[in-house]
C-alpha cells in the first residue's frame, strides 16, 4: 500500500468553505442554523457507518480503486510502448465512459495537448469521441492517420447504440485503410469482463479482437474514472496516474474522519439539507479555471444521473438536485445576473485554484488611468481568485447560499483527491435521499423507443407503441 504523504500533505489539497450556506451569513429562511447543522451530523454519521459498512461487504468497489496499483501500473505500460507507435488515441465511448477521462486530461494535460508539435506533445493526442454527430465524427476521422491511431471502444454493457456504432464505422474504416488483419492491433476493448458483446467478438469474429481491459463488476460508468476507463487513456497521453490514484486514495482515507472535518460527507449533507429545507433545488458548479470545466461536466452526470430518481425509500417525492455547470470568469458576465437576483433556488459552488500553474502578469501601462491602473502589475491568477471571492462575497450579501471548494493547485493528487471526493458525497448523498445512487432507470425508457425505431429485433411493440403516442396535429407544425 502507497503511503499517505505520497499524495503530499493531503490537507492542503482541497478546502471546503461552507460559511456561506449558514443562517448567521443568509438568513435562517435561507440558511442552516444550528440546530439544522446538528440534525445533518447526526444523519451525516449515520450514513458514514451506512457506507463503512457496506463497503466492507464489498458494495461499493469503486472505492477500493485508489488502493488497487495493479491496473494504473498496466496501463502506464501499455501507454509506454504505445506512445512510440500512435500519435492520436481516440475514446469512443460516452456517459460515465468518457466524462472522468475527457475531465483529467483537461485538467491536467495542456490546454492544448493536442494542438502541440509531436517533440513537446511528447505522447499521442487524446480525442473523446462522445457524441455520433455524423458532422463531427466525419471530420474526427478525416483528420487522423488510421496507421497512427489507437481506439479505445470503452463501454461496460457493450450495448451502448452510440459507441458501437462508432465501433462499426471504425472497424470498417480501419479494415479498408490497413487491412483485416491490422484491425485489432489499433482497437482496445474496455468493457465488463464477461458480459456484453464485446466479449462475444473477442471469442469469435473475423477481426480476431484480443485485447481488452475489464471493469470490475459493480463499479458502473460515472464512478468507474479510476479503472481502465480512465486510466488506460489518461496513461497514454501521459497523466501521472500513480499520483492521481494517490490524490483518491488521500480522500478515501480522509472519508473516515469525524463528520465536521469530513469534505465528502459535509459536501453531501449541506446540499442535502439546502435542497430538502430550503430553497437549493439547484447546484451551479462554477469553477474558476478553464483546465477544470470539463471536472464540471463530469460532477453534472455524476450528480444527476446518481440522485434524480422517483423511487426513494421514504415514498417520498422525486429526488435530486439540479447541477449546472458555469465557469468562472467567463459566466459572471451571462449567468451570473440570473443567480443574484432570479429564482432563489440555486446554490453555486465556487471550484477555485489557489496557485495557478502560469503566472501571467498584467503590464504597468497607463497608470494615471484610474480605470486601468488598479490591475497594472497584478497577476491573471491573482484577478481570476478576486473575482471568486467577490463573486461569493456578492451572493452572500445578497442572501443567496454558496459555498468554495478550493484546491491548492490542480495536479494529479488535488484532482484524484476531488473525483474521489465527489464520487464519495454522491453515494452519501444517494443514502440521504434514500434513493439507489447507482443505478438510473430513467434512461431505459427513451433507448427502447430508439431500439424500436432503429427496427431491432424484439422491439417491434415499442414503435407501435411510438406510433400510437404519436400526436402529428399538423396545424401545430408551424
Ligand atoms: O454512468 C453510467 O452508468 C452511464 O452514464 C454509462 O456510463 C453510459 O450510459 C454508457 O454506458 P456503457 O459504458 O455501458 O456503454
Amino acid at each position: 500500500m502507497v503511503k499517505k504523504s505520497e499524495a503530499g500533505d493531503e490537507s492542503k489539497l482541497l478546502t471546503l468553505d461552507y460559511n456561506n450556506v449558514t443562517a448567521e451569513v443568509v438568513g435562517a429562511d435561507k440558511g442552516l442554523g444550528r440546530t439544522e447543522l446538528e440534525a445533518m451530523k447526526r444523519h451525516l454519521t449515520y450514513a458514514q457507518k451506512s457506507f463503512l459498512r457496506r463497503k466492507a461487504k464489498g458494495l461499493y468497489p469503486f472505492a477500493d480503486l485508489p488502493f488497487d496499483a495493479k491496473m494504473a501500473s498496466l496501463c502506464r505500460r501499455l501507454a509506454t510502448e504505445g506512445r512510440k507507435k500512435y500519435d492520436d488515441a481516440v475514446v469512443l465511448g460516452i456517459g460515465g465512459s468518457a466524462l472522468g477521462a475527457n475531465a483529467v486530461f483537461s485538467a491536467l494535460r495542456p490546454l492544448n495537448h493536442n494542438s502541440l508539435p509531436d517533440e513537446t506533445r511528447g505522447w499521442p493526442r487524446l480525442r473523446v469521441a462522445d457524441n455520433i454527430d455524423p458532422e463531427s465524427f466525419e471530420v474526427l476521422l478525416d483528420g487522423l492517420d488510421l496507421k497512427k491511431t489507437f481506439f479505445y471502444v470503452i463501454s461496460k454493457s457493450g450495448a451502448t447504440a452510440e459507441t458501437m456504432s462508432q465501433f462499426m464505422i471504425v472497424t470498417e474504416k480501419l479494415e479498408k485503410k490497413l487491412g483485416r488483419k491490422s484491425v485489432k492491433d489499433h482497437v482496445l476493448f474496455v468493457t465488463d469482463p464477461e458480459k456484453g458483446v464485446l466479449n462475444k467478438l473477442m471469442a469469435s469474429s473475423p477481426y480476431d479482437f484480443s485485447d481488452s481491459l475489464s471493469i470490475p463488476p459493480g463499479v458502473g460508468g460515472r464512478f468507474s474514472v479510476f479503472t481502465a476507463v480512465g486510466l488506460a487513456p489518461l496513461a497514454m497521453v501521459g497523466v501521472d496516474v500513480a499520483k492521481l490514484l494517490a490524490g483518491a486514495r488521500a480522500a478515501q482515507e480522509d472519508f473516515e474522519k469525524p463528520v465536521m472535518s469530513n469534505k465528502a460527507l459535509l459536501f453531501a449533507g449541506l446540499n442535502h439539507q439546502l435542497r430538502s429545507f430550503k430553497n437549493g433545488s439547484s447546484l451551479v458548479m462554477m469553477p474558476y479555471a478553464d483546465s477544470l470545466a470539463r471536472v464540471s461536466d463530469w460532477f453534472g452526470q455524476l450528480w444527476n444521473e446518481s440522485l434524480g430518481k422517483a423511487e426513494r425509500a421514504d415514498g417520498g417525492p422525486p429526488a435530486g438536485q439540479t447541477a449546472i455547470k458555469a465557469v468562472g470568469a467567463t459566466d459572471q458576465h451571462s449567468q451570473l445576473q440570473l443567480y443574484m437576483e432570479g429564482p432563489e433556488d440555486k446554490i453555486v459552488c465556487f471550484l477555485g485554484v489557489e496557485k495557478y500553474r502560469a503566472n501571467v502578469k498584467i503590464p504597468r501601462l497607463f497608470q494615471d488611468q484610474p480605470e486601468l491602473a488598479y490591475l497594472s502589475g497584478r497577476g491573471l491568477g491573482d484577478l481570476l481568485n478576486f473575482e471568486r471571492q467577490g463573486t461569493a462575497r456578492a451572493l452572500a450579501e445578497n442572501r443567496r447560499p454558496n459555498m468554495t471548494l478550493l484546491c491548492s493547485v490542480v495536479s494529479p493528487q488535488t484532482v484524484g483527491y476531488l473525483l474521489q471526493t465527489l464520487m464519495l458525497a454522491t453515494i452519501v448523498s444517494g443514502s440521504l435521499y434514500g434513493v439507489d445512487p447507482l443505478d438510473q432507470p430513467g434512461v431505459e425508457l427513451g433507448k427502447k423507443f430508439t431500439y424500436g425505431l432503429m427496427g431491432r429485433e424484439g422491439f417491434e411493440e415499442m414503435k407501435a407503441r411510438y406510433d400510437k403516442g404519436l400526436k402529428s396535429d399538423p396545424r401545430r407544425l408551424v
